[in-house]
């Protein structure tokens, strides 16, 4: 179906002036700042606006400029983003703020091919951002908007698929206007997510639901195609509470694995049926010990903990253990950073949410 872009954009307008959403980050009247577009851009990659909400204000006023995250520990960067997920966004963005400060100045830049040279930023992100803080005419397309144009064009592809990735790109760039070009993403951002829902999009109330091919031959719960969904594979982790003197052994995740930069209790995968036989499953004494440099024997179990990561299903098994001594391992072996840590100090050190759901279950002896 041919579409009239000039027609197309003027209902699109129309309707974001009656339903746009009132999101924290969102500006009214004054040019939205950068710095802010950027973090809840980061914040909503994989991660819903709900969910969002509730970080959002708390991450900003903690760190109201490039400057002030550049500048803080990673820690408590971390400690901040505890819970939204994905921790790799929150180390590549205050990597990227220090290079912002180190090489423009603290000033966020406005050249494509700048933000596109910074962590943590994609095709996706570097379009959020300039159509929104800069008012650029840069295309966006995130799942929204890809399930949004995968319908008016009737893509019966998979989007992410190549050539069908590539004709979602050139179509979220031809509707563009020259102005407003941050605005109109947003409201295209909004009627996806509002109107065009994944099931039982509404149609009636979708303002250009006469450039919609999908909804012309009834194919709404056919298109978007989706990956068929893997079965996820179950996996027992034990994570041990070692105690020493009021305090307890810690890791912290080096670059490169699950978590990195974040503490845990030592935790590796175990291969026993049972929780009282992990102490004579000799592979996971041996991860623990490469992760530690020390020998650790688990005991009792004082919780389970059943949840999912990516394609796994996990059943962790949080066990006391004793404390054996360090080991000399070889040279060739690096043993992450550990150190040992009162209850009031594990409040203040990021974890991924399973590890603080186990901090509730730690009594220390004073
Ligand atoms: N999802 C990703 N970015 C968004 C934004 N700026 N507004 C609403 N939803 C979004």
């Amino acid at each position: 179906m041919d579409i009239n872009y000039v027609e197309f954009r003027r209902r699109i307008f129309t309707w974001y002036r009656q339903h746009s959403r009132s999101l924290p980050w969102r500006c009214i009247g004054d040019k939205a700042d950068p710095y802010r577009v950027w973090v809840s851009e980061i914040m909503l990659q994989q991660t819903t606006t709900k969910t969002v909400e509730g970080y959002f204000d708390r991450f900003v006023n903690r760190f109201p400029t490039i400057t002030a995250l550049a500048a803080a520990p990673l820690d408590e960067v971390n400690r901040l983003w505890e819970g939204l997920g994905y921790y790799r966004r929150c180390v590549q963005m205050h990597r990227a703020a220090q290079e912002i400060v180190n090489r423009f100045d603290g000033v966020f830049p406005n050249k494509i091919n700048d933000v596109l040279n910074l962590p943590g930023i994609g095709r996706y992100t570097a379009g959020a951002i300039l159509s929104i803080a800069f008012d650029q005419r840069q295309p966006i397309l995130e799942a929204n908007t890809i399930r949004l144009h995968a319908r008016l064009l009737a893509l019966k592809a998979l989007p992410t698929q190549k050539e069908a990735n590539a004709r979602l790109w050139d179509f979220a760039e031809a509707i563009l206007p020259k102005k407003n070009a941050g605005r109109f993403n947003q409201a295209l951002m909004d009627l996806g997510n509002l109107i065009c829902t994944p099931q039982q999009p509404q149609c009636r109330h979708c303002p250009v639901v006469r450039f919609c091919e999908t909804a012309r031959l009834g194919l709404q719960s056919e298109i978007p195609c989706l990956k068929a969904k893997e079965e996820k594979e179950n996996r027992t982790e034990a994570a041990l509470l070692v105690k020493k003197q009021g305090k307890v052994l810690m890791i912290r995740y080096p670059e490169g694995v699950r978590w990195a930069g974040l503490w845990d209790f030592p935790r590796a995968e175990t291969n026993a049926e049972q929780p009282n036989k992990i102490a004579a499953d000799q592979g996971f004494c041996e991860r623990l010990l490469l992760m530690t440099g020390r020998r650790l024997e688990p005991g009792t179990l004082l919780e389970t903990i059943k949840h999912t990561v990516t394609r796994f299903k996990i059943t962790l098994l949080f066990c006391e253990a004793v404390d054996h001594g360090k080991i000399a391992l070889p040279n060739t072996v690096k043993p992450y950073e550990t150190k040992w840590v009162t209850l009031a100090e594990l409040r203040h050190i990021p974890l991924h949410s399973t590890g603080r759901k186990l901090v509730q279950k730690v009594r220390l002896e004073t």
